[in-house]
């Protein structure tokens, strides 16, 4: 079998079925896939089922339910062979143990298509040491995605140091086809991107609590009714971008350069050379793509902020 096109894949298979992998099988399946599925552990077809079946719903209010996509186009295969034989594309969802993940690979690569992708949706373990145990290492990627993966659009995608450029460019495309927003590593790296920021701000808000400065609901309340409701909108990068006023991220540098530079606090910010200021403003610009009026972006900022802030009022009065 030859690979298929990226946006014609009509049969995947999910191996593990907790709670990522019967996420993705809800997703899979609304998009109109056929879904054959493996999980040895007792009741998982069970349970899978009334995860896809409770999903829906939601998938359906966000339209994201194909015409003609089925719930019950899901096997549950009785064997891992089985359930790799004829996949189109494969995210594996087992547990997260370097050696365990390293036989399943193994296994799965042994016993599926020779084109077919395989996709693992680890969080902290990278690929190379995983697709070391396969005899076709360069279609092995990371696709790591965020709880739950039916509503939450983000997968990081790398690879290991034996994956193949093209499987990379094709697993983009792949998630991008079915309504996903990946998001590529140049390399693997513990964390990939979202956990490392995670963590940052979590380590951060640890400190804060632990070293007297606030309470735990306050913490949670600066972020929720601060920046939080901002990274509904824009990166840390776009963010910054806007502080900084017409001068963009240039002009955030030199207003407070000058002002952290005697803060010895662990938190201080960053100092950076020209070339990395540099660096950074391209990225913002490339980003932007010729969008870069400063009186629309913030105008554009502050109409999401005003939506979000409804919602937000409707959470508020109980109604969601
Ligand atoms: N839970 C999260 O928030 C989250 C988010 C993103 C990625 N991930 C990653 O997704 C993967 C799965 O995590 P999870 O939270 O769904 O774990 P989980 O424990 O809920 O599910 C793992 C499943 O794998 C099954 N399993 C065990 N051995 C297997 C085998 N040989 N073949 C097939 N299935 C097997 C288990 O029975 C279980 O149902 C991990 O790599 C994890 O890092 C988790």
């Amino acid at each position: 079998m030859t690979r298929p096109a990226w946006d014609s894949v009509s049969n995947a298979a999910i191996v593990g079925t907790g709670t990522i992998g019967a996420s993705w099988s809800a997703y899979f399946l609304a998009r109109g896939m056929t879904v054959t599925a493996f999980d040895p552990m007792a009741g998982a077809e069970a349970r899978t089922r009334a995860f896809v079946a409770r999903a829906w719903p939601d998938l359906e209010a966000l339209g994201l339910v194909r015409t003609g996509a089925r719930q019950d186009a899901l096997r549950f295969a009785p064997t891992l062979e089985d359930a790799v034989a004829e996949a189109e594309f494969i995210q594996e969802n087992g547990p997260e143990d370097q050696a365990k993940k390293g036989a399943l690979f193994a296994a799965i690569d042994a016993a599926c298509p020779p084109e077919t992708i395989i996709a693992s949706s680890t969080s902290a373990l990278v690929m190379t040491p995983i697709q070391a145990h396969c005899a076709r290492p360069g279609r092995c990627v990371n696709a790591h995605p965020f709880n739950p993966p039916h509503l939450m659009p983000l997968v990081e995608v790398s690879g290991g140091d034996r994956t193949e450029e093209e499987a990379i460019a094709w697993a983009m495309d792949f998630y991008a086809a079915i309504g996903r927003t990946p998001v590529r590593l140049n390399r693997e790296v513990y964390g990939h991107i979202a956990n490392r920021l995670q963590y940052a701000l979590y380590n951060e808000a640890v400190r804060i609590v632990l070293d007297g400065i606030a309470n735990v609901a306050d913490v949670d309340a600066a972020v929720r009714n601060g920046p939080g409701l901002r990274w509904g909108i824009q990166g840390p990068f776009l963010n910054y971008h806007l502080a900084g006023g017409e001068g963009g991220l240039k002009r955030f540098y030199e207003i407070f350069e000058g002002r952290d530079r005697g803060n010895t606090d662990r938190i201080a910010r960053q100092t950076l050379t020209e070339e990395q200021k540099q660096l950074l403003s391209d990225g913002i610009a490339e980003m932007l793509d010729g969008d870069d009026e400063f009186a629309e972006l913030t105008a554009r900022r502050d109409r999401r902020l005003v939506e979000l802030l409804r919602l937000r009022a409707r959470m508020d009065a109980g109604e969601l």
